[in-house]
Order: structure tokens, then sequence, then C-alpha cells
């Protein structure tokens, strides 16, 4: 007889988004006249930079002759991405990672949620509180997480990091010693970011206890300040005690087109064994390579057109997150976040719960946003504001707020 994986029996609820996304559907069908703004899931808004359409324009009439027709990508990215990625994101950093140590995939969220794989079950896991819920959930249906406790929002056998308005939203070292440590920033949900030295104690403290930290940089392109890193590998000793996920989405508006990478350097190693051929073997096993027209779509990203439309893309998102910023802060919320990122992460007002806020904010304002419950304990009694949506939208948001 077929038995199901328990572990997924043991996760509570759904998605966070497919959660908020079924409650605004719901508040939707029963006031159709409502006009809602969505500045809840990260989403982006804005149309692919010309640069990219001409590159996705360019590669599907390749595909439509015999002679520059592409069936399968190579699993591990087509070389031209690759080195793309090397040049740009890394050597130019001066950070020493190889167009090999590379590997393109359909996004940020499935390689989050897939690299835990290639480590054993008994692994622990230490994740910041409030979190990306993919890392957590994808850890819960592995059975790397022991059982739920519904009261306090946690599981037994994961290490939680609080990050809360006394520690700047930023994990201190943990007293338990964890073997996998996920580290996302800029932060996502709060948009804290913590500066290359702060980056540095965490390297040296995995290369201490051989631990291995998976740092989430999707919104590195959002970084404003000058001592904040951009990559892990700007960091010393970081080839031996970390992979760096990246994703196009956020950066370069792809959240419809799919694609994102993993960096696995080749000295990596959990206890004896090497990482990068593990991966490189999952990679292979499973997964057939992201399109090519979408890696000729990337590649333009890093075009001196690309960079310039991509650079005047992130900064209208930046507006409205200052705007955001500035509108909360006149009107007396606690607010943070929205300096080096595109979320904005403010104190539920009077006391209210985070999902009261939610229905609060929908009811009155017609506005989504996220409860911080839905990252973990520590996100309870805050609410985070996206800063994708379009301007004259979140203007009109910000004033139905102050009209609350
Ligand atoms: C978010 O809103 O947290 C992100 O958009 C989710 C994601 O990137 O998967």
């Amino acid at each position: 007889m077929a038995k199901v994986n328990d572990n997924y029996l043991k996760l509570p609820g759904s998605y966070l988004f497919s959660t908020i996304g079924k409650k605004v559907a719901a508040y939707s069908q029963a006031h159709p006249e409502r006009k809602i703004i969505r500045l809840g899931i990260g989403d982006v808004t804005q149309p692919l930079a010309p640069a990219i359409i001409t590159a996705l324009h360019k590669a599907v009439d390749e595909m439509a002759d015999a002679a520059t027709f592409k069936g399968y990508a190579p699993d591990l990215g087509y070389e031209f991405l690759r080195s793309a990625i090397a040049e740009n994101d890394y050597k130019g950093r001066g950070c020493d990672i190889r167009a090999d140590e590379i590997f393109i995939s359909d996004g940020a969220k499935c390689d989050s949620a897939n690299i835990q794989e290639i480590f054993s079950t008994d692994n622990k896991i230490a994740v910041c509180d409030p979190v990306y819920p993919v890392y957590v959930d994808s850890n819960v249906m592995a059975g790397r997480t022991g059982t739920w406790d519904a009261a306090a929002g946690t599981w037994s056998d994961v290490i939680y990091m609080p990050c809360t308005q006394e520690n700047d939203f930023a994990p201190e070292l943990p007293d338990e010693t964890p073997d996998l440590i996920y580290l996302c920033f800029p932060n996502n949900p709060t948009g804290s970011t913590i500066t290359k030295d702060q980056l540095q104690i965490w390297v040296d403290y995995a290369n201490q206890v051989g631990a291995v930290i998976i740092y989430d940089a999707a919104y590195e392109a959002y970084i404003s300040e000058e001592d904040v890193p951009h990559s892990i590998y700007e960091c010393e000793g970081a080839r031996t005690c970390a992979i760096e996920l990246r994703s196009f989405s956020k950066n370069a508006g792809f959240t419809g087109v799919r694609l994102g990478f993993t960096v696995v350097p080749k000295e990596l190693k959990a206890g004896d064994t090497y990482l990068h051929p593990l991966w490189a073997r999952r990679h292979g096993t499973k997964y057939n390579g992201a399109p090519y027209i979408v890696q000729r779509a990337g590649e333009a990203v890093y075009s001196p057109e690309g960079k310039a439309q991509l650079k005047k893309q992130v900064a209208y998102y930046m507006k409205n997150a200052n705007a955001i910023y500035d509108g909360l802060s006149d009107m007396g919320y606690t607010v943070s976040g929205g300096v080096n990122a595109p979320y904005i992460w403010l104190k539920t007002p009077e006391g209210m719960t985070s999902w009261e806020f939610f229905d609060y904010l929908l009811e009155k304002a017609n506005v989504v946003g996220t409860p911080g419950a839905g990252f973990g304990p520590s996100g309870e009694g805050y609410f985070r504001l996206t800063a994708f949506g379009n301007y004259e939208n979140t203007m009109e948001a910000l004033e139905r707020i102050r009209m609350m």
C-alpha cells in the first residue's frame, strides 16, 4: 500500500502567501466594488527592462531556426551566463568565485527549498526568527525539525535566532551549535542588513564549528550603504563554509520569467565530503536546466544597457520604499527596513496582533500586507509592506492608511 511522506502532515496550515491569497480572494469576492492594493507578497510590478526584452526576442528567433535552435540546456547552466555572473557579481566585487561553481536554476525559492536535500536529516538547522518560511517548511518536509508546538509557533528541533528591535533585527550567535545556518541579507522580511564585519563573525563561527551557512542574497541589488556586503564571499574564509543563493526576480523583475543561481565553492565540505559534486549530481538528476531564452535574458542583465536600465528599476522601487518609510513614520508608526531592502517592517499599532492588523488594514484601507507572525514567533506584533507596487498605488495605499 502506498504511504505518504508523514512529514507533510506535520505542516501547520498552508504556505503563508497562499493563506494570504485565499483571504484576499474571499474579501474581494464579498466586496467586488473595492479596489484592493496589494503590498503583501514581494512580487514586482514594473515591465521587464528593454535590454531584456530585446534579448528574449532574439533568443525566440533563434529557436525558430534549425541552425540556431537549442534543446536541453546544459544541466548546470549555459557557459555564457555563468561567466557573466562570475565576472560581474563576483570578480567585480573582489570575490573569488569561478563560473564552474555557479549552478543556474529557475529561481532562489526552489534552490532554498532544495539545498537541504544534500545534507543529512540529522543536521540541526538554525534560522532567523522571523524567517522566509521556505527554509523551515522545506526542512519540515524532509523530517529534520521535530515536533510542532502550536502555542509557541516553533519546531522542537530548530534553533531560532530572534531578530527584534532590541538587537536591530540582526541575529546573535546561537547558544546551541547548529549544522546548517540560514541567513538572508538584506533580510526578508525585516529589511535589515548586517555589515561586512558582522557577517565575518558568522563566517568565522561556521568555520570554527564546521557548520554550513546557506546565505540568501536575493535582495543584494537594493543595498545602498557602503559597509553592507553584497555577497558572503566578500568575507575571508567563506569559500569553506558558505553556499550562496541568488535570484533574478527582484534585481531584474524575473518573478514571472524565473531565473536564479546557487554558488557552491569547490573547497566547501560537510565533514569530509565535498558539496559541489553532490549539488551537481542533484541538479543533473532532477533538473533539466533553465530555458535557453531565459538564460539569454539573464545574460542581458549584465550588459551595459541592462545594468543602466535595472539601476533605474531598483531606484523606482526604492522611491516607494522611502515613501512608505517616511509616510508611516510621519503617521507615528515605528518603522524599520526600507534603506537597503524593498521591505518595510512596522510595529503593529495599539498592541494589535499581526493578523488583527492584517484584517484591519484590509477592511479599513483595502490594503494587503503580510503579518509578521507568518514569518515566525518573533514576527508577532510586526507587519511587512513591500515596495514592489507601482508608485501611484503605493501613494494611494499610504493615503488610505493615513485616513484609517
Ligand atoms: C516574499 O514576498 O517574501 C517573496 O516574494 C517570496 C518569494 O520570493 O518567494
